[in-house]
């Protein structure tokens, strides 16, 4: 095995021991066993005559003036008529052409780079297309729907949108081209310390990571509380944010789940007389087959709020589809505003910085909870450093908080941001715990979803921490229901990680 390390100018140890946020590209490649130094005269033609020749009878069997084709032509000419003559395409036919090609086209490929061994004759397709996803086209912000149903099944979402059903594949049946379910083992404290490890990787709001889980051995179960050690009693005195936090922790654990080969069995809010009990998650079983979260498990680490300038480049109108379907799997609407809507955003956002600059309770809760480079003391696994605050805005065009606000961040540059944000807004049709907690992992579904397609994103619960202003974020001509969060997104830098506590301090096993 062969590592290959590309640093960045901070790299200054071995490259066994650089920093992960310091190696931009890593790439890791099994290298073969040396190729024999045979002549090339040997390798291209003598081990190779005999697929030669059958080559040739596949290619040129046959030549006549006008004719020069072997058994392939043949065949085509054949699945050519056979439609003409009995209205089928033979779908047999059209596997054994394309297998009788692919196979060809080894032989070439296996010569040209003068391998040592040639391929076994073989006359398959090769491996199975995934097929694509259909989502609706439009930004699913019109019409009534069955979003935000409490029952998780969504069927077709608006009358605006292209044709979309997303009902979940009934359980236990499996789905098209799907595993069948795999036993699981029991699961050991080593296997929950790393699924709590992934949940507490997800973003909360000024990194206060409000969660605490405990995990029952009995019923292979993990218990997620809300900490009320870790509210802010200023800017979300509701705990709306806070329930968002915990639904995105919710969410990576479900991919973890997947990830690991379970079932992740979700109760929100199982039990009404203890509100910091948010969700009760069964483990015991073997993940479906129709379970497709899995995919998502690399996502989680890489994703990052960026405060840094995106460019202005669009996003693809089909990573648009797939991030509003991401929304919608979660009983969540996402919404892409018209260039009108996105200034009136911006116009609250800046009318909230206005109010927040006049709060000074508010203004102590932020300080509390973010860097600015000159504390002294031991550095702490919560809340904003300061290489994470991002530079200052030249002209203000982005919706970028600016944690620092007067105070000097040693080091900190400023730069031009994007001219034209590309933001999204997560809604819910009802405004209650449960929705917050639905709104909060369709938001990190969303933001997963966006990191594996390779946007950068930040968040922006700026206005929507006033009540005054964040009924204004939605857009009224649409049944866009509660704003719950503002989303940028667009192409740019990752964003630096940021610390989280360590699994011990939040997960006790029972
Ligand atoms: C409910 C909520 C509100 C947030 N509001 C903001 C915000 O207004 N501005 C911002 O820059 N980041 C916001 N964030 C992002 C957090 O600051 C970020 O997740 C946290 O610092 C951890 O960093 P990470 O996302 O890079 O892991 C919010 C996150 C959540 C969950």
């Amino acid at each position: 095995m062969v590592s290959l390390v590309m640093g960045t100018s901070k790299e200054v140890t071995g490259m066994t021991t650089t920093p992960a946020e310091h190696r931009p590209v890593s790439v890791e490649a099994a290298l073969d066993t040396p190729q024999s130094r045979r002549p090339w005269p040997v390798k291209w033609w003598l081990p190779a005559i005999p697929h030669y020749i059958v080559t040739a009878f596949f290619l040129n069997g046959y030549r006549d003036d006008w004719w020069a084709g072997g058994l392939i032509c043949v065949l085509v000419l054949i699945a050519a008529v056979v439609p003409a003559l009995t209205g089928k395409y033979p779908q047999d036919l059209f596997d054994l052409i394309i297998g009788l090609d692919r196979w060809v086209l080894r032989v070439v490929a296996y010569a040209t780079l003068m391998a040592d061994a040639y391929p076994p004759f073989r006359l398959d397709m090769g491996g199975t297309e995934r097929v694509a996803r259909t989502w609706p086209r439009r930004p699913c912000g019109e019409g009534p729907g069955p979003f935000g149903d409490p029952t998780g099944t969504l069927g077709p979402s608006c009358p605006g949108c292209r044709a979309v059903t997303l009902e979940p594949w009934p359980r236990g049946r499996p789905a098209p081209g799907g595993r069948p379910p795999v036993p699981t083992r029991p699961l050991d404290s080593t296997s929950v310390t790393h699924l709590v490890e992934d949940a507490t990787a997800a973003p909360s709001m000024h990194n206060a990571q409000p969660w605490k889980f405990r995990f029952l051995r009995d019923t292979a179960s993990l218990e997620m509380r809300a900490d009320p050690e870790r509210t802010m009693p200023k800017a979300d005195p509701t705990t709306r944010a806070l329930h968002i936090g915990c639904g995105a922790a919710l969410f990576n654990l479900r991919v973890a789940a997947a990830h690991a080969g379970r079932e992740a069995d979700v109760r929100l809010l199982p039990d009404p007389a203890d509100p910091l009990l948010l969700a009760e998650v069964g483990l015991a079983g073997p993940v479906g087959p129709d379970d497709d979260l899995a995919v998502l498990h690399p996502a989680i680490s890489r994703r990052r709020t960026s405060r840094f300038p995106f460019t202005d480049e669009e996003i693809p109108s089909d990573i648009v589809d797939g991030l509003c379907g991401a929304a919608l799997l979660e009983g969540a609407r996402l919404f892409f505003p018209d260039t009108w809507h996105v200034q009136s955003v911006l116009d609250l956002v800046h009318d909230a910085e206005g109010r927040e600059a006049l709060a000074p309770e508010i203004q102590q809760e932020i300080a509390h909870w973010t860097r600015t480079g000159t504390e002294e003391g031991p550095s702490r696994p919560e809340g904003i450093p300061a290489h994470a605050l991002g530079p200052r805005q030249h002209d203000v065009t982005a919706p970028v908080r600016d944690f620092a606000g007067r105070r000097a961040v040693p080091g900190r540059g400023s730069a031009t941001f994007e001219k034209t944000p590309r933001l999204a807004l997560l809604g819910t049709t009802e405004d209650r715990p449960e929705d917050w907690l639905r709104a909060g992992q369709a938001m990190e579904r969303v933001l997963l979803q966006a990191t594996s397609d390779g946007l950068a994103t930040s968040l922006t619960s700026h206005a929507l921490e006033w009540p005054e202003l964040r009924w204004a974020v939605r857009d009224p001509a649409s049944s866009m229901g509660h704003v719950q969060m503002v989303i940028r997104l667009g192409y740019g830098p990752a964003g630096p990680a940021t610390p989280r506590r360590p699994v011990p301090e939040v997960l006790d096993i029972a």
